[in-house]
């Protein structure tokens, strides 16, 4: 039977190696796979009700009715849906985000991992895990890594089917936090959106690629051995390849501000005066520092003496998308 309306949390995840470029950028089949850990603190939580009188769907975001790109791009992803499951009922969609948005904090993960668990459910659709994590992928490249619980990596795979991704170990497997150092909390300049379909024009996006393998197995090998010395160092490096290319892609997209370097390099200092940090950075200024249990409050005491910072979020490990 099916319902009429139907409500899902996901949350954000931060990549440890990162998603970016396209070789299919409608599908979202990612050049390269990637790592994440979700983030238990952070929620969007939505529900989706039929709406037969409507002659489009609608969206209530934070509370306020969208109808620019962010409509639109909910309809795109919804009528995928339809067009792949034989649907036709469009949706009200009122979705609350508990942490600020668009400012490289992975909004547009926990927001369509929540829209397709909902939308799944609300059209009666009986998706397995990998099914619903390539679903949430065509609306957010990272979403299908808010599906799985824990720590997770998405398979790039060649199509539709075959690109999802999976937990490869639990969220009380190894009790990281991620505290993340915000220094800008307004919408960032270029999406990820745009950000990726630049990609392949900076010349290191292909080493970057080729190189990709080899630093996904020592990244999985430290999570599940537990060994930070090695996570920290993947990591970084990982953000590092990432902003490389960002920074020679044409047009070139530079998303550190002063302050994120000056918080990388505070960082660094940690690390080699015995504390268990590293940095990574996705597409925004703001800073993630990973760091085991042991050692958050100490990064947290660090962070706190540092000047330019608004706000520090902080997040152990979380769970998957779940229906309420
Ligand atoms: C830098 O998943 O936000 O956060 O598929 O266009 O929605 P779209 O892009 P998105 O890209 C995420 C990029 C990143 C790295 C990562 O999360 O792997």
């Amino acid at each position: 039977m099916e319902n009429n309306s139907a409500i899902a949390q996901a949350h954000p995840n931060i990549a440890f190696i990162k998603y970016w470029g396209n070789t299919d950028s409608t599908l979202r089949i990612p050049a390269n796979g990637s790592i994440s850990m979700n983030l238990a603190s952070l929620h969007t939580t939505t529900r989706v009700t039929k709406a037969p009188h409507l002659e489009n769907d609608q969206l209530i975001l934070n509370g306020e009715e969208k109808t620019g790109k962010e409509l639109k791009r909910v309809q795109l992803f919804l009528d995928q849906i339809r067009k792949r499951y034989h649907k036709v009922e469009y949706l009200k969609i009122k979705s609350e985000n508990n942490f600020p948005i668009s400012t490289g904090i992975a909004s547009s993960a926990s927001a369509f991992a929540a829209l397709a668990s909902a939308a799944a459910m609300v059209y009666n659709l009986k998706l397995s895990e990998p099914e619903l994590s390539s679903l949430a992928r065509l609306g957010s490249g990272s979403a299908c890594r808010s599906i799985p619980s824990g720590f997770c990596e998405w398979k790039a795979g060649q199509g539709h089917n075959e690109s999802y991704a999976f937990s490869f170990a639990p969220k009380d497997h190894w009790n990281l936090w991620d505290c993340i150092a915000v220094i800008e909390n307004k919408a960032k300049k270029v999406s990820s959106t745009s950000g990726h379909s630049f990609a392949q024009s900076s010349p290191l996006q292909n080493t970057r690629i080729a190189d990709t393998p080899r630093r996904l197995e020592i990244c999985k090998t430290a999570i599940i051995k537990k060994d930070f010395g090695k996570l920290a160092n993947i990591i970084e490096l990982d953000s590092n390849l990432m902003h490389a290319v960002m920074m020679t892609c044409d047009p070139p997209v530079m998303y550190w501000q002063p302050g994120s370097i000056s918080i990388m390099r505070k960082v660094r200092e940690m690390r080699q005066s015995g504390i268990n940090a590293a940095f990574t950075l996705d597409a925004g200024a703001n800073v993630h520092i990973i760091c085991p249990e042991d050692s958050h409050r100490k990064v947290i005491e660090t962070l706190k003496k540092l000047s330019g910072i608004q706000e520090i979020i902080t997040s152990p490990v979380g769970g998957g998308t779940k229906n309420l």
